[in-house]
């Protein structure tokens, strides 16, 4: 096939924005072909760019030589259009389009280049894998929700850009290569050619650097900033995702807490979307006790309450140290299959028992009857209040192990019975936006598996002035002065008042067992600036990503990036990871282990 050449020829519109008052202009349009329809004596092309579609028709008794090129042309082929905007006859109007009421009449068709069919249908992506969709990525951002998602994206940043500078906040950039930055997942590190056996770490988040840089007296930072993290990938997860990261000289909370809501705002704004400020508060304490979660969705009501059994409560209920129950209003809905998988649900996720109270006529219809009797499941739906239609779902602790490990376990199954019955019960409904703040975090966490306690945050995070004395004698009862912003269930942000004095940032390093050499060795250059004058200070870093998908609806965040990896982290376009040539790893002095 010919191809003609574009030449110096500019567009002189763009497809999506012509209307009935461009009737009569000559015009030139550029773009793909997005459906070829043939008539015979009339062809139609349905003409799309970055802005939209609109209706070429190609009349032999305008143009035959177009007519003729535009036999040629096949779906996704790249062409060039003159001719005349014309609007058209009331019948063959297309509401479905903006440009719905104009079509192009060609004086000219130009093939400027050929396409092979699409790997998929650019208008069926519910039937498209998504393996597909990745691999041909470039073929998948032309179609409009991928355009629509990362436009919002861009507006977005130039809103926070905006507005973080109109609160006193600049953007600095911090290095890629660096050291390894502690938040719990694992590092992916860069060897050096230079000095060879050594490794830079990706950030896993640029925490020290805008700690630093208030010890530099920048007082406020922001950055719209990548960060690498190596770890199990989900929906929300990616391996390279992006933060508002930002931390402020002298802070107050309420004052962080303002400047954010304010930008979600903003935020949401751009997205039609409203919602009442300030937004509500939660210590970690009540959000595991009601919800299971310290990210709960709060629109979704369904909350668990604690309960004391009746004085006839015996065997393996009366043993649980801890019983939580929740009132479920649909519970005509609850088949005994459906029971029993909540009751698998529960146990799989450690709770040491599942049982349930349904309504029945005037009284009450439970498994717990055969071991507690009639009169005590009776009892027991009245303490909770049931109402005619209710069921009342209960879980209990494991009565053997330590109790702390059995507590969070009965949270977590909590959790999870939760979220099964909110998916069930309650699907979200569009347009509901429940912020919530957890605040009171615990300083730390215990590790099971190694025995000690972790930061829950991360280690820079300050401890309440009110715990210090404890951080020596009860790290458990510590709490930080973290907070983490939720968005119906989702953790779209978290950050802290930091600890700027060494002696108190040495303590907490301390409790969690990095002490003496291998301290220094990680962040001494980080205590040595402590040292220095390092005013007080605090921040928060926002889940760019996570925001942009809510505000585009997308459940996905590889929906609004515009090249993510898999769940297994792989690039599938550019087949990334990859081996590399021998004389690379020789230069580098590293040997790959066989098998
Ligand atoms: P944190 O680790 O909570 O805090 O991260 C902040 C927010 O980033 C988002 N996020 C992710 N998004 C996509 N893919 C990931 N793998 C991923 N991991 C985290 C979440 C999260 O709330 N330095 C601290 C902030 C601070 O203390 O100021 C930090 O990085 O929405």
């Amino acid at each position: 096939m010919e191809l003609d050449l574009l030449g110096d020829r500019q567009r002189t519109h763009h497809c999506g924005e012509l209307r009935p008052s461009h009737a009569g202009q000559k015009v030139f349009l550029a773009g793909w072909v997005d459906r070829r329809r043939d008539l015979g004596n009339l062809i139609f092309l349905d003409l799309r760019d970055h802005t939209g579609i609109v209706q070429v028709v190609l009349n032999p008794a305008v143009s035959r030589e177009a007519h003729d090129q535009g036999e040629q042309v096949r779906g996704e082929y790249v062409v060039g259009v003159e001719g005349e905007v014309v609007v058209r006859k009331n019948e063959t109007v297309n509401p479905q389009i903006s440009t719905g009421e104009v079509e192009i009449q060609a004086t000219r068709l130009l093939l400027l280049n050929e396409a092979k069919t699409p790997p998929f249908p650019l208008d069926d992506v519910a039937r498209t894998s998504e393996e597909a969709r990745l691999r041909y990525r470039y073929v998948d951002l032309r179609r409009a929700r991928m355009q629509r998602n990362l436009r919002l994206r861009h507006e977005a940043s130039l809103v926070v850009r905006q507005h973080m500078s109109e609160h006193g906040f600049i953007e600095i950039e911090t290095p890629f290569l660096t050291r390894s930055t502690p938040e719990g997942a694992r590092d992916y590190l860069v060897p050096s050619r230079l000095r060879p056996g050594h490794f830079y770490a990706l950030p896993q988040s640029p925490q020290l650097f805008k700690q630093l840089l208030m010890i530099g007296g920048f007082n406020r930072y922001f950055q719209l900033v990548r960060c690498f993290r190596d770890e199990d990938l989900r929906a929300d997860r990616q391996p390279e995702f992006t933060q508002i990261d930002v931390e402020m000289a002298f802070p107050r909370r309420e004052e962080l807490f303002d400047i954010i809501e304010r930008l979600m705002e903003k935020l949401f704004a751009l997205a039609g979307v409203k919602f009442a400020r300030p937004f509500p508060r939660l210590t970690y304490a009540e959000a595991m006790e009601r919800y299971g979660s310290d990210k709960p969705h709060t629109g979704v009501g369904l909350e668990w309450t604690r309960l004391e059994l009746p004085e006839s409560a015996s065997g393996a209920l009366k043993a649980a140290p801890s019983v939580k129950v929740l009132r479920a209003p649909e519970g005509k809905h609850f088949s005994r299959s459906q029971l029993d998988k909540l009751q698998d649900l529960a146990k799989a996720s450690g709770a040491g028992w599942f049982s349930y109270v349904k309504t029945a006529g005037e009284g009450f219809q439970s498994p717990l009857a055969k071991t507690v009797g009639e009169s005590a499941v009776a009892s027991l739906a009245r303490a909770a209040g049931m109402t005619a239609g209710e069921i009342l779902l209960l879980i209990g602790s494991k009565s053997d192990g330590p109790s702390t490990i059995n507590a969070r376990h009965l949270d977590e199954a909590s959790d999870v019975l939760r979220r099964e019955l909110a998916g069930r019960l309650r699907p979200t409904p569009r347009g509901a936006w429940n912020f919530v703040w957890v605040v009171d975090f615990p300083m730390f966490e215990y590790d099971e598996k190694e025995r000690r306690f972790t930061a829950m945050h991360h280690p820079f995070t300050s401890p309440r002035e009110e715990d210090l004395p404890k951080l020596e004698t009860d790290p458990a009862a510590v709490k930080a002065r973290a907070y983490d912003l939720v968005l119906n269930g989702q953790e779209i942000g978290g950050g802290s008042i930091r600890m700027h004095r060494r002696d108190i940032q040495q303590r907490v390093f301390k409790a969690l067992g990095l002490t003496g050499e291998k301290a220094r060795e990680r962040f001494g250059f980080f205590m040595d600036a402590l040292e220095y004058g390092a005013p007080p200070h605090g921040g928060i870093a926002l889940g760019w990503d996570r925001i942009i998908a809510l505000m585009a609806g997308e459940s996905n965040i590889r929906e609004v990036i515009a090249f993510p990896k898999t769940a297994s982290a792989v690039d599938l376009m550019c087949d990334a990871p990859a081996i590399v040539d021998p004389e690379q790893l020789d230069e580098l002095g590293i040997q790959i282990k066989k098998d």
